[in-house]
């Protein structure tokens, strides 16, 4: 990874997990851009992600981290900027294959569906496996163009 700054944001159904992985990404080292939200009264999910997709599309962040409930609401969101490739993950396989085939440059956890342990070991995938390229770059690039 070139940039040691990860975006991070949430809704209030992902605030707890967020803050665990808040703790985990400063262990290793990584400087973290912090995009809310700031406590667990009810806000919307959209606003959490566009912010987290802005700064990335910025250039503030190289990778982001989204959490909601289910995960669902926010990587949809995050979805809806075309620099944004965000992988709804549930497990370590799910992290590596999101980064080898489809270069995801944001991650997605449902603090409702998926356990701590879990989270942060799928982060710690989704932050140290690279991109395969090759055939896949050429998939991953049409994501960027779709025919509209
Ligand atoms: C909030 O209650 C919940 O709907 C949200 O966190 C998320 O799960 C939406 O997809």
């Amino acid at each position: 990874m070139a940039s040691k700054t990860i975006a991070i944001a949430c809704d209030h159904g992902g605030f707890d997990l967020k803050n665990t992985l808040i703790n985990e990404l400063k262990s290793k080292g990584l400087e973290v851009l912090d995009l809310g939200c700031d406590s667990a009264d009810s806000v919307d999910y959209p606003d959490y992600a566009y912010k987290l997709a802005q700064a990335i599309k910025d250039g503030q962040a190289e990778r982001g981290v989204v959490v909601c409930g289910s995960g669902i609401g926010i990587s949809i969101a995050a979805n809806r900027f075309p620099e944004i490739r965000c992988a709804l993950v549930h497990d370590a396989i799910g992290a590596k294959l999101s980064r080898q085939h489809n270069n995801a440059n944001v991650i997605a956890f449902g603090d409702r569906t998926t356990g701590v342990a879990t989270a942060i070991d799928a982060l710690n995938i989704f932050l140290d496996t690279e991109f395969e390229g090759g055939r896949h770059a050429r998939r991953v690039e049409k994501l960027s163009n779709p025919p509209l």
